[in-house]
This record gives C-alpha cells, sequence and structure tokens, in this order.
C-alpha cells in the first residue's frame, strides 16, 4: 500500500490524480515548475472539495484532512517519494528528462508512472537507465471521478513493478486494465475516430458542432466530441492526435484536424482556457 506519492504537473491531470489519491488517506507532494499553476491547482481542488462534499458524496469533516494531505510545491527538490507519477506536458523527451532529474534526488527504489495518453512508455523508459522501474498509469479525465485507468506494461517493466501499481490502483478505488505498450493504448486508439469524423463533419459543414453533440448524446454518449475536447484541453487532444497519426504510418483516416490545429494556435484550448469550441467561464480564483 502506498501511504506517499509525488505528482508532477499540476494542471487538469495533475490536480485530479492529486484529489484522487489524498481522498484515499495517501499523502500528496503536487509539484508544479509553473507557480501560477500552483496557485490555481490549490483553489481548483478546495472547489472541487466543495462541490463533492456539497453533493455529500465526500463527507464534510473529511473535507480538511484531505486538503491537509496535499503538499503544494513548486520546488522540484521537494519532490521526494517512494512513487512518483508526472503529468507533464505530452513530449517524451520532456518526461524521460525530469524522470532521470528526480532520480538524482531519490534512491533505486523510487518507482516512476507517466500518465501520457500517447505516447510510447517504452521510449520514456528506454532514455533512462531504470526502464524496469518505469509504468504507464493511463488516468482520464476528470481523473478522481473517473473510474477506469489504463496500466501500461513495457518490455521492460519489472513483475514487481507492475504488481505495486495494479494495487496502487485499487488503493484508488480505480478499476484498471492492463495493455502492452501500443500507441494510443486502448482508449485512445479507439476514441480517435470519435473526435477526428465529429471535426471532418464540422470542418466540410455537413453539420455543426451543437448538432453533433447533441445528436451524440441523445444517441446515450455522456457527451459529444466538442464538449469532451474542450474538457480534454485541444492542445493534448491534437497532440494525441498528431502521435498516434505518426505512429501508426499517417494513415487518411486518422490525418489530424486542421480547424483544431488553428485553434490550439490561437490559443482556444477549452475549458482551461475559457474559450473552445464553446465558451466558458474561467472561475475568478482561478
Ligand atoms: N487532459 C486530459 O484529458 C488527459 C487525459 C489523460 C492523460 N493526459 C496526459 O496527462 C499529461 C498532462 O496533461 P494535462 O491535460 O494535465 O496538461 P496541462 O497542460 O493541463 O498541465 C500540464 C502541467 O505540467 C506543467 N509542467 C510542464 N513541464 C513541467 C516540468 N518539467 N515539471 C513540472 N511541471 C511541468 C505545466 O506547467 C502544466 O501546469 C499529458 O501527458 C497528457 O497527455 C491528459
Amino acid at each position: 500500500m502506498e501511504s506517499l506519492v509525488c505528482i508532477c504537473g499540476a494542471g487538469t491531470m495533475g490536480r485530479g490524480i492529486a484529489l484522487a489519491a489524498a481522498s484515499q488517506g495517501i499523502s500528496v507532494i503536487l509539484y508544479d515548475l509553473d507557480p501560477e499553476t500552483i496557485h490555481s491547482a490549490t483553489s481548483a481542488i478546495k472547489k472541487e472539495l466543495e462541490l463533492l462534499t456539497g453533493k455529500k458524496q465526500t463527507p464534510a469533516e473529511e473535507k480538511e484532512n484531505i486538503l491537509r494531505r496535499i503538499t503544494f510545491t513548486s520546488l522540484i527538490s521537494d519532490c521526494r517519494a517512494p512513487l512518483i507519477i508526472e503529468a507533464i506536458l505530452e513530449k517524451t523527451e520532456a518526461k524521460s528528462a525530469l524522470f532521470l532529474e528526480l532520480a538524482r534526488i531519490n534512491n533505486d527504489e523510487t518507482l516512476f508512472v507517466t500518465n501520457t495518453s500517447s505516447l510510447s512508455v517504452t521510449r520514456i523508459a528506454g532514455q533512462t537507465p531504470f526502464p524496469e522501474r518505469i509504468a504507464g498509469l493511463h488516468f482520464f479525465n476528470p481523473a478522481n471521478r473517473m473510474k477506469l485507468v489504463e496500466i501500461i506494461r513495457t518490455k521492460y517493466i519489472s513483475e514487481y513493478v507492475l504488481q505495486r501499481i495494479i494495487a496502487f490502483a485499487g488503493q484508488l478505488g480505480k478499476t484498471a486494465v492492463v495493455c502492452r505498450d501500443a500507441p494510443g493504448f486502448i482508449v485512445n486508439h479507439v476514441a480517435r475516430p470519435f473526435y477526428l469524423e465529429a471535426l471532418r463533419l464540422a470542418e466540410t459543414g455537413t453539420a455543426d458542432r451543437t448538432t453533433i453533440d447533441k445528436l451524440m448524446e441523445s444517441a446515450g454518449f455522456k457527451m459529444g466530441p466538442f464538449h469532451l475536447m474542450d474538457l480534454i484541453g485541444n492542445d493534448i487532444n491534437y497532440t494525441v492526435s498528431c502521435s498516434l497519426y505518426e505512429a501508426l504510418g499517417r494513415p487518411d483516416r486518422l490525418k489530424p484536424s486542421a480547424l483544431q490545429e488553428a485553434m490550439v494556435q490561437r490559443g482556444e484550448l477549452g475549458k482551461k482556457t475559457g474559450s473552445g469550441f464553446f465558451q466558458y467561464t474561467k472561475p475568478v480564483s482561478e
């Protein structure tokens, strides 16, 4: 059982993972190199806890305990823990470099987990001298609410590490599926046409984004593709499309969308920036 974890990156995913762990009694070090992000993560976690206690999904008396378990920091020197989870930007080199830096201030037993959506965990691990201690643990957004996690097993991982990550997912109350390292793992592979075909319908003027979302929601999907892309972040969603497209040999059917690329360039990232396929009010505290 884990009693302390460090989460690197306090953006959309890192803050949700921190809340998931702290809610299960685990102490959390939540680190981001950007002090502003640490500030907004603190407000966002408090706000989510208010919401959960309001809905009686978290007992009111637990709120302060959960918050107390999280240490917010913008100092990498604070990142010492037996299990480190990274949720930083979606770039192989950045992720491996962070693991190498963290290995210098941790010990030979520390396990490293990447929350990558689409990058090769084998490549990230292969760029370090300790690949057997690295696994993929892919959470879904919002990470404190979504039950599913994908555990990605590379050719290097030791059985002990794999079992510890499976046990950690259980400790978080998640439903874990283990899969081999492959482009997009399971969910992002299966779901890619959901986004790309919707984008193509909008680009060709077949139907507008509101109509497409309404139709998909009426058909039983919890969220239409455009609202979901805004929730994920258009930058993340577009990067995932690009990495799958490249990894699978650039098939036409998986060509990333020019419309979404232009939105990313304009900073229309979705909920997190207040503007995406739809408009959102940004919380004052953030
Ligand atoms: N957004 C999603 O729905 C989703 C779902 C599953 C997995 N993921 C993956 O999780 C990771 C993070 O995604 P996100 O949506 O939270 O992104 P985000 O842009 O919201 O947050 C990333 C954070 O990482 C910080 N950061 C960047 N480099 C850093 C470094 N070297 N050290 C410490 N902090 C650093 C940034 O300041 C930023 O706050 C990505 O790999 C993404 O593919 C995202």
